[in-house]
Order: C-alpha cells, then sequence, then structure tokens
C-alpha cells in the first residue's frame, strides 16, 4: 500500500523536499508521495489531529511550526526534548506520533562529509544562537565537539545555550571577530545576510589559514559570508548538505532505508550554483 508523507508549514510553496523525497523513492523503488501542505498558526492543530486521523506515515515540520508542534505529539526523542523543536514526526506501529529533530544532526553530516571526522579538537565558533543554533549546538557536543564558542548579537542567549550544553563559552559577535584567528571551524546559522545581501555578522579579517567555514543557508548557494571565506582560502561547506542530510536522517526514521546524499546534494547543487 501506498506511504504518504508530506512536509507542514507556512509558507511552503519553495520547499525542495517534495522533490528530494520522490527523487529518493524512485531511486530505491518505494511506492510513497510526499505533499508540501500550507498550515498556518491557527490550524496547527486541526492539522495534525487530519494528519493522524488519515494514517499519513510521516511529515516534516517547517518555519513557523517546529516549537509550535511540540504539545500534540505524544513522544519526543531526546535530541528533540533537548533541543525543544521538532522537524519530523513519525507515526509509529500503535498510531501515535513521535517528534525528532534531525536538523542539527543533519548538520554534523554535512560538516563530517566535507572535512572528515578528524576535526572535532578544533576550536568552532558558532555564530547565532537562534533555533537553528540550539538544534547545531546540541548535536555537535553529541558528536564529540566539545571545544565550542557560542557568539551572538544578544550575548545572554548564546549563554544560555552553552549553560544547558554544560559546555564552551559565549561572547559578542564583536569579540568573535577580534579574537577569529584561534577557531579553526566557523559556522554560521544567523540571518543576518539572509535579506540584506551585504550584511556580514562579521568581518573576516582576522581568519585563520586553512580555516573551515559553514553556512546553514542553502539558496543562495554561496552566502556573502561563504564568498567572503572563499576569497581567504577557506574550505567552504554551503548549507545544502545540511537540508539534504537532515532529509535523509528523516527519510531513515521512515522508511528504514539510507537514502543516496551524494547525488541529491550535486542535484540541488547544480540547480542553484
Ligand atoms: P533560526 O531559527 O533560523 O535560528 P532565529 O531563532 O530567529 O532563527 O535566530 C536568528 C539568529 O540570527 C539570532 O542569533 C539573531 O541574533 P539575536 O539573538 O541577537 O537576535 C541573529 N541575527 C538576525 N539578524 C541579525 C543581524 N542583522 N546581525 C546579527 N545577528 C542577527
Amino acid at each position: 500500500m501506498k506511504k504518504w508523507f508530506a512536509v507542514i508549514g507556512d509558507p511552503i510553496h519553495h520547499s525542495k523536499s517534495p522533490e528530494m523525497h520522490h527523487f529518493w523513492y524512485d531511486d530505491l523503488q518505494e511506492d510513497a508521495a510526499y505533499v508540501p501542505i500550507h498550515v498556518t498558526p491557527d490550524t496547527l492543530e486541526q492539522a495534525v489531529t487530519s494528519m493522524k486521523v488519515l494514517g499519513i506515515s510521516g511529515w516534516n515540520v517547517t518555519i513557523p511550526h517546529k516549537e509550535a508542534i511540540i504539545p500534540f505529539l505524544d513522544e519526543l526523542d531526546e535530541q528533540a526534548k533537548h533541543m525543544g523543536a521538532v522537524n519530523t514526526v513519525v507515526r509509529q506501529a500503535d498510531g501515535t506520533l513521535k517528534g525528532y529533530n534531525t536538523d542539527g544532526l543533519g548538520f554534523v553530516r554535512s560538516l563530517e562529509e566535507a572535512v572528515g571526522t578528524n576535526e572535532k579538537n578544533r576550536a568552532l565558533l558558532l555564530i547565532g544562537a537562534g533555533g537553528a543554533a540550539r538544534g547545531i549546538a546540541f548535536a555537535l557536543v553529541a558528536s564529540g565537539y566539545t571545544n565550542i564558542t557560542i557568539a551572538n548579537r544578544t550575548v545572554e542567549k548564546a549563554q544560555a545555550i552553552i549553560q544547558e550544553l554544560g559546555v564552551g563559552q559565549a561572547c559578542s559577535l564583536v569579540e568573535a571577530g577580534e579574537q577569529l584567528a584561534q577557531y579553526g571551524i566557523l559556522v554560521q546559522t544567523t540571518s543576518a545576510g539572509l535579506n540584506d545581501a551585504f550584511s556580514m555578522p562579521f568581518s573576516l579579517d582576522h581568519l585563520a589559514a586553512h580555516a573551515i567555514v559553514a553556512d546553514i543557508v542553502y539558496n543562495p548557494l554561496m552566502t556573502p559570508f561563504l564568498e567572503a571565506a572563499q576569497q581567504k582560502g577557506a574550505t567552504i561547506v554551503t548549507g545544502v548538505g545540511m537540508f539534504v542530510h537532515q532529509g535523509a536522517i528523516a527519510y531513515e526514521h521512515w522508511l528504514q532505508k539510507t537514502p543516496n546524499t551524494n547525488a541529491m546534494i550535486a542535484r540541488i547543487t547544480q540547480q542553484l550554483g
């Protein structure tokens, strides 16, 4: 019998998830379909009830519902509980709904695919302290990255995450910019630069030689931050890998198979490049 999957969000028309999952269904000969559903905040509870009644096998959750959906789920995975956000819902055999968060681990897989697994001891600077940074911070620590500094415009938010993590330190964007030479890995998660193509969280003048610089934004592929880092000779990790890997981990939860991430990353990179 065909299995049904979905992604809910507001807005939702721009999502590349349906195309990605259908590519994998074809590749792995899965009898499944994945649809985008526009769900506004005021209809979220009804939407979850409807999906449950209809027997949808699982769905992704995107902005602005990642936190708001939690009260409507029956169970939460440990990581999602820590992060306080869900991006993947699994309908379990007994019909109950379990929430996961695959964003953070998706980032770690993308980083390690690009630079290997031997960089865990390098000083890592996480820029931003919003929902995305939070998920990535927990996944990094769970994966063995403990030399973490979180820099944020509002330092208190960075301090709050560090306190929950139990490792690392917090600082301002200005301090991070001044101390940049000491970091081997930079992870850019702020929305600075998304609306204003020329705004960056800080200058990369003091970037270390051989630094690894990642951004979680994948459209545009090359953010102003990555452009500047590339000019400095850094190894670049675009946001496409994180997007594809978060989807692949969701796929694994739903269908217990590992989809082809390399082909998908190449395809989206080509589309956006
Ligand atoms: P997301 O879920 O994508 O992480 P968010 O929770 O709204 O989004 O977090 C946005 C992040 O971008 C925050 O770290 C925010 O800094 P503040 O906590 O100080 O608000 C950061 N941010 C947004 N615009 C910024 C700007 N112009 N300069 C620097 N940081 C900015």
